[in-house]
């Protein structure tokens, strides 16, 4: 028993109040346990009346990703199994590379409200502050080494389908796994690995998304091409159950992949606006030009050059030049 069981006991009260006796004989602990704890929920943003002949009375709720309340029912294999939840950390990644160097269960997420030293692709920051969604996943998928860079397009398949059904706005995916919404960015992934030459040993697969965060906080530079999920509905979005809908897309997806990896491409290839369009791709010392033509089956982007050369690119930041044809709406996972 711990906080979160004190805060179902809150949250459900019929009359609002809980004695301190009802709260720590539920719990099996002593009443300093119980008020030990009260004080932790408030030094995490609760706000919680204390009347003597009454009890304990929620007041105020802050807007933080409640647990209990995401493993309430989430049925997945291997995704969420485990969940730890700060605060404040460095990074969701690091502190999960650490835990699955530790034997962390397949499947294991580590969630945080603010990241102070997120990382992003190619060497990038991820600026993290409170109101969005950070989260990690551990993986050991045995499968071959060179089908890694798939889990990354799993995980992005994963995050635009829940934003288009349980949200109910048209996400596509830039290649590899930029998450758009009205052109801008609103999600990114970045993978770790732990690898032997023949063998995965584990894979952090970090997910970020812009949700309710006031943009302003955002450079201007990054703002201009990025927007949030409560913008682009219009309300503040429930993270709490965000999280359970993306924890419960990326075990689908994951299965999916686990069993045929084709299918993964195939509903990246339904979500993607990057195909069909003239692009260019920069960010690892090259900048090539062309047509982005296709994806291989390690997930390598195709781009034919202009003397007709198919080049695979691995990694890059891809801008799209001009829209040409069908593959500029992403339509669904299919
Ligand atoms: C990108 O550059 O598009 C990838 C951004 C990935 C950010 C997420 S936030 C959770 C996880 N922890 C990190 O430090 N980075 C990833």
């Amino acid at each position: 028993m711990n906080k979160d069981d004190i805060l179902l006991l809150l949250r459900t009260s019929r009359s609002g109040f809980v004695s301190g006796a009802d709260l720590a004989a539920s719990m099996g602990v002593s009443r300093t346990a119980v008020w030990k704890h009260i004080k932790a929920l408030e030094r995490e943003g609760y706000r919680i009346e204390a009347i003597p002949s009454k009890g304990y009375r929620l007041t105020t709720t802050p807007d933080v990703i409640v647990v209990s309340d995401v493993k309430r029912g989430l049925r997945t294999k291997t995704v969420g199994r485990e969940i730890v939840h700060h605060t404040v950390i460095g990074s969701t990644n690091t502190l999960a590379m650490e835990l699955a160097q530790k034997d962390a269960t397949d499947g294991t997420v580590v969630i945080t409200e603010i990241q102070t030293g997120g990382k992003g692709r190619l060497g990038r920051t991820w600026i993290s502050p409170r109101g969005n969604l950070y989260l990690s996943v551990i993986l050991r998928p045995a499968v071959p080494v060179h089908k890694a860079p798939l889990i990354t397009l799993m995980g992005a398949v994963a995050l635009a389908a829940t934003v288009r059904e349980h949200l109910k706005v048209p996400a596509g995916i830039k290649w590899p796994n930029d998450v758009l919404v009205s052109g801008k960015k609103v999600g990114g992934l970045l993978t770790e690995m732990s690898a032997e030459p023949d063998r995965i040993r584990h894979i952090v697969l970090g997910i970020g998304v812009n949700v309710n965060m006031d943009a302003r906080e955002l450079p201007p530079d990054v703002r201009r091409a990025a927007t949030t999920l409560a913008a682009e509905t219009g309300a503040p979005i429930d993270r709490t159950s965000f999280v359970k809908e993306l924890l419960a897309a990326l075990d689908n997806w994951y299965q999916r992949f686990l069993q045929d990896d084709s299918e993964v491409l195939k509903a990246w290839e339904g979500l993607n606006v990057t195909l069909g369009n003239r692009v260019t791709v920069s960010g690892t010392g090259t900048r090539l030009e062309g047509l982005a033509c296709g994806v291989d089956a390690e997930g390598r982007l195709i781009v034919e050059l202009n003397d007709g050369r198919r080049q695979p690119v691995a990694a890059g930041d891809v801008t799209i030049l001009k829209t040409e044809g069908p593959g500029s709406g992403s339509k669904g996972p299919g």
